[in-house]
């Protein structure tokens, strides 16, 4: 359904001096610094898939989106969606997907929402049954009929966000594209945004690609994901196997020995080295091991030898503990794309213009 073969998007930027002279100079010599956002990135996401499409802050998600949505053409590579190169084929391609960008709106700024809609009908061609079946939804579980007669550069984030989400699905498209879709957005209208494209994939099929910086959404949304850092894509598979990849499982459990805290957690520690053990205000202990060292049986063991359990439990390894290792392995200085900070060339440098 979506396609990218080694897409590759680099951005061009002047490099500015500090001061008038620099301001000069950056005008006379116009030497440039190339970002590379988008680093040979390939990726397959099949058809009725909900995707997560994650990464730390710059790695590229929403440059791969603007790629896959038309708005931007790739430096190199190509990608399809249902068969069309967006960029190519924008108008075409406008039909089939549905967008939502929280950090930039996708409606008319003077327009009041209900006239947007009106004007999405037509440049849709959406059948009156479809467009008054959605309104409908939209008015129950996004209350657009509040928003009135505003124009939309009046509204607050919330109430844009909730005008841009049923824009996105006004048309039945085959695809939602959603970068940050529920920024602003209280509780409520969180759930049920989660509810709305969770019943058009349930209904009509969409394929849905999200990025959210909200765990949350992911969780209650997504089966698969897809992660990128620094440009380049890390892993690509279901939700579980991406949970599957965390280094340290743990197991809570409970005791009846009136051991103080303090002692158990020595004791825990030094009986498995390498093994942290956290006392929670229940009289629990969390137990976090590295996964790579120790099975859960060696873990239980050692635990059912030394104390007189009262209960116990091994919870889900987090997205959020995942996600943590992810980003941050790749926090080292530098801004280079590869997160190393150096340049083919060792320096530390970017050649100057070269696109
Ligand atoms: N129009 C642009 N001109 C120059 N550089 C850009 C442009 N758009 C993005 N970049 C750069 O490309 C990199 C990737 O940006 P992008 O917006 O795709 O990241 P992101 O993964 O969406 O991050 P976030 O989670 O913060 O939204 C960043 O280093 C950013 O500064
Ligand atoms: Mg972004």
């Amino acid at each position: 359904m979506i396609v990218a073969e080694r897409l590759v998007k680099e951005f061009r930027l002047a490099e500015r001096k500090p001061g008038l002279l620099g301001s000069l100079s950056t005008l006379l010599t116009r030497r440039h610094r190339v970002v590379r956002a988008v680093d040979d990135v390939s990726f397959e996401i099949p058809a009725g898939t909900k995707t997560a499409y994650i990464g730390a802050n710059g790695a590229g998600k929403s440059t791969t989106i603007k790629m896959l949505t038309g708005i931007m053409t790739p430096t190199s590579g190509r990608c399809t969606v249902a068969g069309l190169e967006p960029y190519r084929n924008r108008q075409r391609n406008a039909r089939t997907i549905g967008v939502v960008f929280g950090q930039r709106s996708q409606l008319w700024w003077d327009l009041s929402v209900p006239d947007s809609f009106r004007i999405l009908r037509r440049v849709y061609d959406i059948p009156e049954p479809v467009y008054r079946r959605n309104l409908d939804l939209f008015r129950e579980l996004l209350d657009i009929d509040a928003l009135g007669s505003t124009p939309v550069r009046q509204l607050s984030l919330g109430q844009r966000m909730r005008a841009e989400i049923a824009a996105s699905l006004l048309h039945d498209p085959a695809v939602l594209f959603w970068d940050e879709p529920t920024i602003g957005l209280d509780m409520v209208l969180k759930d049920a945004v989660r509810h709305l494209v969770n019943r058009a994939h349930r209904e009509l099929g969409t394929t849905v690609v999200l990025t959210s910086h909200d765990i949350a959404d992911i969780a209650a949304i997504c089966d698969s994901a897809l992660v990128v850092d620094h440009g380049r894509v890390v892993h690509q598979g279901t939700l579980k196997d991406l949970l599957r990849t965390a280094d340290h499982r743990s197991v809570v459990f409970d005791h009846r020995d009136g051991t103080a805290a303090g002692t158990v957690r020595a004791r825990v520690e030094t009986g498995l080295p390498g093994v942290r053990a956290t006392p929670d205000d229940g009289g629990r202990i969390r137990v976090d091991y590295p996964a790579g060292r120790y099975t859960s049986r060696q873990v239980l063991t050692f635990l059912l030898d030394h104390f007189d359990l009262a209960d116990w439990y091994a919870p889900e390894p987090g997205l959020e503990d995942v996600l943590r290792r992810i980003y941050g392995r790749a926090r080292v200085p530098g801004d280079t794309p590869d997160g190393t900070g150096r340049t083919p060339d060792g320096t530390g440098r970017t050649p100057d213009g070269a696109a």
